[in-house]
This record gives C-alpha cells, sequence and structure tokens, in this order.
C-alpha cells in the first residue's frame, strides 16, 4: 500500500521583523504632575487670549434686525395672511424705519431672514435639476422636479428651472432711504463664485418658470442666463437650519450713528400660510462674519476649564504632594490583610 502523500507543511511562522515581534519603539509618557500643570496651562493660555479677540471682533459687529412679516400685515387681515398674499388687489407695501445704533462702515450687508421655513426638508432640497441648471441640452432632465417639473397641459414642456426649491424663490423687494435720498443696493457679487461659474450655466436661460396655477415665489428675467439671476442662485444655495439668512445686496456707503433708515418693503412672500417669520437684516462685517459669540464663548470656557484645572492641580501639588510611583500608596499595601 502506498502511502498518501503528505502535504507539503508551509511553515506559518512569519518572516522576523521588528513589526511582527512587536520590538518596534514606543512612547510612554509619565504623566507627572509638572507635564499635567503646564499642558492645562497651554491649553488656557492659547484659548482665552483666541476667545476675548472674537469676542471683541463681534462686538464690534453692527446689526439691526427688524421683523416685518407681522407689522406688514393689515389689521383687516389679521387671520388670513393667505388671502392677503394670494390676492392681486391688495397693498403690499409696507414702510418700516430703523435708528443706526452706532456707525456702520461700508460695505453694510442687506440680508433676508427666514424662521420656520425647512428648506432642508428632504423632498424640498432634492426637487431640483443640476443638470439642467447647468447644461442647455439637458432640458429636459425634469425626472426629481415634481410637480413642478413640466407645464401640464397641451404642451408638456420643461419648466426652467424646474423643482420645488426654484419654484419657491423669495420675492420680498426692499428700497432703503436716508432722508429723502435712495441708498444704491448692489445685488452684484452675492453668490458664491463657484456657483455662478460652474452650477449654474451661463447660456440656459429661464423658460415656463412660473407660469402653472400656483405661484411659488419670485419670477425670473427670462432675457438673463441663469449664471447671471444672483438672486435665485443664493436662494438654490439651500439653508440647512430652519432659521437662516441670505444675502439680499450690499450698500457701499457709511452710515452714521442715530441716522434714520426707511425701508420700503414689498411684502410679497407668503410665510403666513406656515406660521412662518421675516425679518430685515442690515450688518457690517468684521474678519470673524457676522454677529456671533458662539466662537468666543466656546474658547473662553474650554481655557477656562484648562485654567481651573491647572490651578486645582498646582494647589493640591503644593499642599497635599506625594512622590510619584511609591508603592505603599497601592490598595493592597495600605490594607495588607486584604480585606
Ligand atoms: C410672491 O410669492 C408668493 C408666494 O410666496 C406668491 O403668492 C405671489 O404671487 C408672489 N408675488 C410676486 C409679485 O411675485
Ligand atoms: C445719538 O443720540 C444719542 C442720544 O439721543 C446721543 O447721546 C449721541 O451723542 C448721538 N450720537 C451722534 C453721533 O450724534
Amino acid at each position: 500500500m502506498d502511502a498518501l502523500p503528505r502535504p507539503k507543511l508551509k511553515s506559518k511562522k512569519p518572516k522576523y521583523s521588528r513589526f511582527t515581534q512587536q520590538e518596534l519603539p514606543a512612547w510612554k509618557p509619565i504623566l507627572t504632575p509638572g507635564w499635567v500643570i503646564a499642558s492645562f496651562v497651554a491649553v488656557a493660555i492659547l484659548f482665552i487670549p483666541a476667545g476675548l479677540l472674537c469676542l471683541s471682533a463681534s462686538e464690534r459687529v453692527v446689526e439691526i434686525i427688524d421683523r416685518y412679516d407681522d407689522e406688514c400685515l393689515p389689521d383687516s387681515y389679521s387671520n388670513k395672511g393667505d388671502s392677503f398674499i394670494q390676492s392681486k388687489d391688495t397693498n403690499k407695501t409696507c414702510v418700516r424705519t430703523m435708528k443706526v445704533p452706532k456707525k456702520m462702515t461700508a460695505p453694510v450687508f442687506i440680508y433676508y431672514q427666514l424662521d420656520n421655513f425647512y428648506q432642508n426638508h428632504r423632498r424640498y432640497v432634492k426637487s431640483r435639476s443640476d443638470k439642467q441648471l447647468r447644461d442647455p441640452g439637458f432640458a429636459d432632465e425634469t425626472r426629481d422636479c415634481k410637480p413642478e417639473d413640466n407645464l401640464h397641459g397641451d404642451e408638456n414642456e420643461p419648466i426652467i428651472p424646474c423643482g420645488l426649491v426654484a419654484w419657491s424663490l423669495f420675492n420680498d423687494t426692499y428700497i432703503l432711504s436716508k432722508g429723502n435720498k435712495v441708498l444704491d443696493i448692489n445685488k452684484k457679487d452675492i453668490a458664491w463664485k463657484s456657483d455662478t461659474e460652474i452650477k449654474f450655466g451661463s447660456d440656459v436661460y429661464p423658460k415656463n418658470f412660473q407660469k402653472g396655477e400656483l405661484i411659488g415665489g419670485g419670477e425670473l428675467d427670462e432675457t438673463k442666463p441663469l449664471s447671471e439671476q444672483e438672486d435665485l442662485i443664493v436662494w438654490m444655495r439651500t439653508a440647512a437650519l430652519p432659521n437662516f439668512r441670505k444675502l439680499y445686496g450690499k450698500i457701499n456707503s457709511d452710515l452714521e450713528a442715530n441716522e434714520t433708515i426707511t425701508i420700503v418693503i414689498q411684502n410679497n412672500y407668503n410665510t403666513y400660510e406656515f406660521g412662518g417669520e421675516k425679518r430685515i437684516v442690515l450688518s457690517t462685517m468684521s474678519w470673524i462674519g457676522g454677529k456671533n459669540d458662539f466662537f468666543g464663548i466656546a474658547f473662553l470656557t474650554i481655557g477656562g476649564i484648562c485654567l481651573f484645572m491647572a490651578i486645582n492641580f498646582i494647589l493640591l501639588y503644593v499642599c497635599k504632594p506625594r512622590p510619584l510611583g511609591d508603592p505603599s500608596y497601592l490598595s493592597w499595601n495600605r490594607n495588607p490583610s486584604g480585606q
């Protein structure tokens, strides 16, 4: 009887290397009190001034906010904002004044702020066609845009730009004046460069937009390509939170303290339907952006906690020092009976 050929055994032993043999050098720092205190102090020294710097920058930003959706609704319509907006006969003009609290140096940014407007809703966010916005060859690419995809009717022509996001374009307008001089509002370059240059085509023109039965918002100039419709571009960069601000324009002149600014608002946009709020915001800017105390407070909190820990450790170290690595502190050495 022939013995079965034995399978050749291959050694599974790994080749020698310092990695497989776990002989790599390791760093095992010993956290001596000195090290710990020094690191806490270092973090505190970095973060506390940074926090103060951020807070003072935010403090220097001058901001005026005026809520107008409630004030601009005539009393006779107080519970029927919806029909006020949809009626063709109501007068939507509304005059508001605001006082400049501190000198505002140019450029002064004008924002509209919407509250309780969920631009982040999944079905809303997806209701757009980026291909169509970019390329005139994809005008028919309106699959994701229902119900604002085509003119439903005999023509069945695509709407450009399609979808709910574009359809709900904000359509309040503001005219600002100081005394009886109207302030120039510059609406150029309010959108991101990447959007105007890449995402919105310079040879795509609006078509059939806002032609349905229900008007969702602003209209577009059909003679201007989408890449120049900056209000639309700003609007279509959907906000992540239900309370958001979007840039309306810029004023390139200073506003002095105590000056009164008159704003003539066309109160067109329907936020009454869902209990949303509308505000106009005038704001200057600093290196930190608009008014925002978050970073300042966050940095100060971190710095403060570290400083507090450092002081505690210093006190412990001074008042109750003990030698490092002394085995007599181990519990079983302190209590030899083991009970
Ligand atoms: C503005 O948008 C609302 C919807 O929010 C619409 O009912 C109204 O007709 C629009 N008005 C103008 C002037 O575009
Ligand atoms: C603005 O008004 C306040 C109070 O009316 C006054 O104290 C202040 O000096 C004024 N500021 C300027 C720059 O006129």
